[in-house]
């Protein structure tokens, strides 16, 4: 049993998360108006907004707060958060599936 759980949490670790790079960007007509600004204050300004008092031990560098500064992070935004990857947010209140994948083509465009 034990070692059953060893090679599942290597399969999880070695292949779980997928990376922008395996993301072309095949045109979008998302904008950072039309649904990142609303996608980030929604899911993720919360903890990653301007420095606050209730940031929830977010890291005070990922603050999302402009289209500059998601862009800035599009890489860890898109392995934490987009497409298969749900390690953030934290939870309870996730994104859709259809959300998640919205994200994946609008940073894979570099956040338009
Ligand atoms: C409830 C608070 C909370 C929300 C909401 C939240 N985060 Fe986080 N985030 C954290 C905490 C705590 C950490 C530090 C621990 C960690 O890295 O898991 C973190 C760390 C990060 C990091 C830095 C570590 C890395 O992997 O580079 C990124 C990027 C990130 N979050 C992206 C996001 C995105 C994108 C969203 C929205 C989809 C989001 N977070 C929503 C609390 C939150």
């Amino acid at each position: 049993m034990r070692c059953e759980w060893l090679v599942l949490s290597f399969l999880l670790i070695g292949c779980g998360a997928k990376t922008i790079d395996e993301q072309p960007c095949n045109d979008t007509a998302l904008t950072y108006a039309s649904f990142g600004e609303s996608f980030m204050s929604t899911h993720c300004q919360t903890c990653h907004g301007a420095v606050g008092p209730d940031r929830r031990g977010a890291p005070l560098a990922y603050d999302f707060g402009t289209v500059e500064l998601v862009r800035g992070y599009k890489d860890r935004i898109y392995v934490r958060a987009a497409s298969v990857n749900t390690t953030m947010p934290p939870g309870p209140d996730d994104p859709s599936e259809e959300e998640r994948e919205q994200l994946a083509e609008w940073l894979a465009c570099d956040a338009p």
